[in-house]
């Protein structure tokens, strides 16, 4: 029975090993007074995510008060649909069904992403992880989701990163071969982009960096004010003790 009981445990150890990420996770730090950075996710995040991947816990008007974007700027170059307004949850039309047609998995919501994953760190890595992979659907895999169904939707952005080989890729990049061996460094491939994207690698790394924010934000949009309001519970708490001690004290004075 112990035995049974022991293998099962090693099994779980290791699915919940396997899934764990199978490369260092980058360090990205939120900033989410820095407002500027996440005007410019929400865009990039409307523009080239939400036709897949809603947003359905949260509403355009929050995120347009929040971020300190004006609704009529919103509702004129973020929002495509007529029927939504501004009250709307940020949905799309994207069938599930076709979805998983299409890509063989269907879209998550990403609301609560960043918090799901524990860490922004996550979505940043896997933003900047996409490779060429001949092999798949859409010409290319990720190095954290492997074999994921998501083409590379800022491939205009970044262009084609291809694994960095030891056996030198021909000069001008289009051989198809696979690696023979990687170019691994501090646990990580070493990725190089073939320049076909209309950013400069820094460029694009802000994306990725406004578009993690951003996300980051909307998986709990009442952060900022939880935590200011943390501090002022934490001294009322702290206030309070010293009354409620010398009452304490004034009512157990006679036991003694
Ligand atoms: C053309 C549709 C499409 C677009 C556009 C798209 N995705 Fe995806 N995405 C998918 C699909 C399909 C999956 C599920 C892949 C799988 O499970 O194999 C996915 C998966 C993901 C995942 C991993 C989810 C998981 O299960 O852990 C993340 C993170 C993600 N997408 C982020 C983004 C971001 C950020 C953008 C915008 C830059 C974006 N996606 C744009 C189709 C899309």
């Amino acid at each position: 029975m112990k035995l049974v009981s022991a293998c099962l445990l090693f099994g779980l150890s290791l699915s919940v090993m396997a899934a764990e990420s199978t490369i260092p996770l980058l360090n990205m730090t939120p900033d989410l007074d820095d407002k500027a950075s996440l005007q410019r996710g929400a865009k990039t995040y409307m523009n080239y995510c939400l036709g897949c991947h809603s947003l359905q816990y949260q509403r355009y008007e929050r995120t347009a008060n929040d971020l300190g974007i004006p609704h009529d700027l919103i509702l004129e170059h973020l929002i495509f649909d007529p029927d939504t307004r501004i009250g709307s949850l940020i949905e799309n039309s994207l069938s599930l069904s076709s979805a998983k047609t299409w890509f063989g998995a269907a879209p998550p919501d990403l609301t609560l992403y960043t918090s799901l994953k524990g860490t922004p760190d996550y979505i940043y890595t896997y933003l900047k992880s996409f490779y060429a992979d001949p092999a798949r659907p859409f010409g290319v895999n990720n190095l954290l989701f492997e074999n994921v169904g998501m083409p590379h939707v800022l491939l205009d952005l970044q262009g084609l990163p291809r694994k960095v080989c030891k056996t030198k890729l021909e000069a001008d990049g289009s051989t198809q071969e696979p690696c023979e061996t990687d170019v691994i460094v501090d646990g990580r491939y070493m990725l190089e982009v073939d320049g076909s994207g209309s950013m400069s690698p820094d460029e694009y790394d802000r994306v990725a960096y406004d578009l993690t924010n951003f996300l980051y934000y909307v998986a709990e949009p009442t952060r900022q004010e939880r935590e200011r309001l943390g501090v002022y519970v934490l001294l009322f708490l702290a206030f309070f003790f010293v009354f409620t001690y010398l009452l304490g004290r004034e009512y157990t004075k006679e036991f003694h």
